[in-house]
């Protein structure tokens, strides 16, 4: 238990890093958080024009995810899933913003491939998909989300399954506002600025 909720603590402070937030201050560009959606991910970050602002940002937020598992794993299966899950909590809600953080989809992505990597290739290829067919950022992570743990358990990773099920429902509660958007046809598409 000393491991699980140790690594958990370490997974939520690495999450709390809001590289949005910080590389378009650093980049001269503002705060993000006044631009687009007002949400501090890559996708809102390429509302401000810049590719590179949000691919570091996209980089940035995966990472966070990934290097916590990673440690996680040195101690076994449960603290690398506290250790995610932390992250995660910790870009939703980071204590330095006052708890208003994120919509975690790049975390989640971080924190596949640091648990059960194949899980990345499926995000991949129904992210891209429904990206390439709708232009919607949000709607192409709500799928991408949907069939990743489903993905896991045909697969027979149970403990996958049940992660990324969690962490599935928590990126659909706190895409609430994109899927009202999306139901009403105002939501910002990829790259448009706002
Ligand atoms: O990755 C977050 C995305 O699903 C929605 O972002 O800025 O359009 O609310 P945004």
């Amino acid at each position: 238990w000393v491991a699980i909720s140790g690594l958990f603590v370490l997974g939520y402070f690495s999450g709390t890093i809001p590289f949005g937030l910080l590389l378009t201050r650093l980049f001269g560009l503002g705060d993000l958080r006044s631009i687009g959606s007002g949400n501090i991910g890559a996708t809102n970050a390429l509302r401000t024009g810049n590719k590179l602002l949000a691919a570091l940002t996209l980089v940035g937020d995966v990472l966070k995810g990934t290097v916590p598992v990673l440690i996680g794993w040195q101690f076994g299966e449960l603290p690398a899933a506290a250790a995610g899950l932390g992250a995660f909590l910790g870009h939703l809600f980071p204590v330095w913003l006052g708890f208003k953080g994120g919509k975690g989809v790049a975390t989640y992505i971080g924190i596949l491939l640091g648990f059960a990597p194949i899980g990345v290739a499926v995000f991949a290829v129904v992210w891209l998909g429904m990206a390439a067919i709708f232009r919607y950022s949000s709607l192409a992570a709500l799928a991408a989300t949907l069939v990743v743990p489903i993905a896991y358990l045909a697969l027979g990773n149970q403990p996958a399954a049940l992660l990324t099920g969690l962490l599935t429902l928590i990126v659909y509660v706190k895409h609430r506002p994109n899927i009202e958007r999306l139901l009403k046809g105002t939501e910002g598409k990829i790259g448009a600025k706002g």
